[in-house]
C-alpha cells in the first residue's frame, strides 16, 4: 500500500512538472557534459578566456589549477593566460571596472565561477544557445532561459541571431506572447547551428569544471577506488573464512 502511495505522489509529481513547462518556461536543452573529455574542456577554457572574461570574473579559480588538472603543457597554459605576466597562482578576473560596468549595462557583470552549480548545466547550455531577435529589448535581443536579460549576444557574429516563434494567449487586455520556438537567424553567422551548438557545450563543460573542480578528480580516482574496493572485499571474504574454518557451525 505504502507503494502505492510513493507510486502516485511521484506519478503526481511528474504531470506536475510537465505541465508547467508546457504553461510558460521554455524547456531547457540536455548539456550532455563529459567531464572525463579533457580536450572538451580546454575549448572550452579558451572560449571563457576569449569570449567571457573581459567582462566576466571567476575569481576562485586559478590558472594553476587549470592546467593541473587539465594536464596542460606550459605552451597550452600560456595561451589561456590573458598576459605575459600572468602567473599560475593568478585568477580569472575581469578588469571592465564596476563603475563603467553599471553605466553601460545597469548591472555588474556577476562572477561566474559558480554558475554552473547554481544555475545548472542543463540552464546554463540552454541560456548559452537561446539569445534571439527581440527589438523592444535593451540590446536587442531576449534569452528563452533568462527572460529580460541584461547581456547582449557577444557571439551574434559567430550564431546568428535567432528569431523567435510566439504564440498569443488570451483575450483582450489579457493577451500574451509566449515564445515557442526559435528558428534559424535570418543572415547566418559565421559558424553552423550545430558547430556553434557544440562549442557552447565545450564551454558549459569548462563551466561545469569550475564549479566544482573536485568532480573531475572524483572521476580520476574512481575506477582506482572501484579496484580496490574490490581486492578489498575479496581479501575480506578470505579472511572471514579463515577465521570461521575452525568454528563448528
Ligand atoms: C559585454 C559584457 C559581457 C560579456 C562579454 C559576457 N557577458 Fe555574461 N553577462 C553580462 C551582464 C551585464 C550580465 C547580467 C545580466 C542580467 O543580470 O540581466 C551577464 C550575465 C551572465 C550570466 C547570468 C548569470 C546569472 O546567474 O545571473 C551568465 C551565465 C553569463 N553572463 C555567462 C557569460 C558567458 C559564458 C560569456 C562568454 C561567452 C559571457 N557571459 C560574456 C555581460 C557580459
Amino acid at each position: 500500500m505504502t507503494r502505492l502511495t510513493f507510486l502516485i505522489v511521484v506519478l503526481g509529481m511528474l504531470v506536475a512538472s510537465g505541465a508547467k513547462a508546457a504553461s510558460g518556461s521554455y524547456p531547457l536543452k540536455e548539456a550532455n557534459v563529459d567531464l572525463g573529455d579533457e580536450a572538451s574542456l580546454y575549448r572550452g577554457a579558451q572560449t571563457f578566456m576569449d569570449s567571457c572574461s573581459t567582462c566576466h570574473s571567476a575569481s576562485m579559480m586559478r590558472f594553476g589549477r587549470i592546467g593541473k588538472d587539465l594536464g596542460l603543457s606550459d605552451e597550452q597554459l600560456a595561451e589561456l593566460m590573458p598576459t605575459e605576466t600572468t602567473k599560475p597562482g593568478d585568477t580569472i578576473e575581469s578588469h571592465m571596472p564596476a563603475g563603467y560596468a553599471k553605466n553601460t549595462f545597469g548591472i555588474v557583470p556577476p562572477d561566474l565561477t559558480l554558475v554552473a552549480r547554481v544555475q545548472g548545466a542543463d540552464w546554463l547550455y540552454t541560456y548559452l544557445t537561446t539569445f534571439y531577435a527581440d527589438p523592444d529589448a535593451p540590446w536587442g535581443v531576449n534569452n528563452a532561459a533568462f527572460p529580460g536579460v541584461g547581456m547582449p549576444h557577444v557571439l551574434a557574429a559567430e550564431q546568428g541571431l535567432l528569431q523567435p516563434v510566439y504564440e498569443t494567449h488570451g483575450e483582450g487586455e489579457n493577451t500574451r506572447q509566449e515564445l515557442v520556438d526559435l528558428k534559424a537567424p535570418e543572415r547566418p553567422g559565421t559558424m553552423s547551428q550545430e558547430a556553434f551548438e557544440r562549442k557552447m557545450h565545450d564551454l558549459t563543460a569548462f563551466m561545469v569544471y569550475m564549479a566544482e573542480p573536485a568532480a573531475l578528480l572524483r572521476m580520476h580516482y574512481g575506477p582506482y577506488v572501484l579496484v580496490f574496493l574490490f581486492i578489498f572485499s575479496v581479501l575480506m571474504y578470505l579472511v572471514k573464512k579463515e577465521y570461521w574454518r575452525d568454528i563448528k557451525h
